[in-house]
């Protein structure tokens, strides 16, 4: 089953790689970047100095802990799931855990996740650093757990941190919070953490670092398509070209062919031709305003209830209140 499992993945990753490739704007989905080597790279990334997102997220969990708490309006007497999409490797919701066994509220933490790999080194240290929480982690696509979101009758509070959203265009962002609204009850909440719109001079260097992380994390798509996909990319005819677009305020990767070149890929058995400067967009990473997420939630049934903000307003956790 495990091998039969494997080479679906495969074949999705080839149809996918296909479909990206075989476009007049090269694009390749962001969601591949997280293999083995692209989660550590991403946890290297939330370290660096110029990726300030996880830095002001982190501040507003632990500065603003109880007035988070509060904002869930959850009772400690009726029991509640905490349902983390895209958890990663939950750092932001160490704080928010301690704090509510320690206040003795009654819930199992789940968190969602693409990787398999990260919710497995989740589970262990949550095992290890907070033993009094129940993990029940669910692998998957965010988009394949909705369905299973409303299996339960319970009440939820959905945390989707990270400004992991800002990797969806908007079209397919507002597509899915009225999705998993659908698939929640009255009164249910969604804590959404959105990194804020902002000047070029702080936003560009988070996705340029100095020292080649995000250069490493976006050429690891690559190596990914090489090692599964039997593809042929040479690795020093690509560079890593971030931009971003401060009135859109959106961030966006790209790979650039820096020659003429053709590359093979055995899993599609199609060969593909890059002519010099030609780019393969990998990664779109919106910022926020209050407007944007507005229109955002036009056509959902989610209300903004409370908004935190850290104190640089670089970053900005949104509570959003299902009616
Ligand atoms: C996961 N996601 C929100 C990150 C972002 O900021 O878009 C992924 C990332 N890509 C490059 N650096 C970080």
């Amino acid at each position: 089953m495990v091998i039969k499992e494997m080479s679906k993945m495969i074949e999705e990753f080839a149809n996918n790689v296909d479909a990206g490739l075989s476009q007049s704007e090269k694009t390749l989905p962001s969601k591949y970047f997280y293999d083995e080597k692209g989660d550590a790279l991403f946890i290297e990334i939330m370290a660096m100095p110029e990726y300030y997102l996880t830095r002001c997220e982190m501040e507003i969990f632990s500065t603003q802990t109880r007035a988070l708490i509060e904002s869930f309006q959850a009772d400690k007497n009726v029991y509640f799931e905490l349902i983390e999409l895209g958890a990663g490797d939950g750092s932001k919701t160490r704080k928010l855990l301690e704090a509510l066994s320690q206040e003795g509220y009654q819930f199992d933490y789940m968190p969602v996740d693409i990787s398999k790999n990260a919710l497995d080194q989740l589970e262990q240290s949550l095992q290890q650093s907070l033993p009094q929480v129940s993990v029940l982690p669910k692998h998957g696509d965010y988009f394949d757990m909705l369905g299973s979101v409303k299996d339960s009758h319970h009440p939820k509070i959905v945390l989707f941190l990270g400004s992991n959203i800002g990797n969806m265009t908007d079209a397919i962002a507002s597509e899915f919070l009225y999705q998993l609204g659908a698939n929640l009850s009255k009164n249910d909440k969604l804590l959404l953490g959105t990194d804020l719109i902002k000047s070029a001079d702080i936003v560009l260097p988070a996705y340029n670092d100095e020292s080649g992380i995000t250069h490493a994390f976006n050429m690891n798509l690559l190596h990914r398509m090489n090692v599964e996909l039997g593809a042929t990319f040479d690795l020093n005819g690509f560079e890593h070209a971030p931009e971003y677009c401060e009135q859109e305020g959106i961030a966006k990767s790209f790979l650039l062919s820096n020659c003429v070149q053709s590359v093979e890929i055995e899993a599609t058995g199609k060969t593909y031709h890059f002519e010099v400067g030609e780019k393969i967009h990998t990664e779109t990473s919106r910022k926020y305003s209050d407007e944007i997420i507005s229109d955002l939630l036009l056509k959902t049934d989610f209300l903004v209830a409370a908004k935190f903000t850290d104190k640089n307003n670089y970053y900005a956790d949104y509570l959003l209140h299902r009616n």
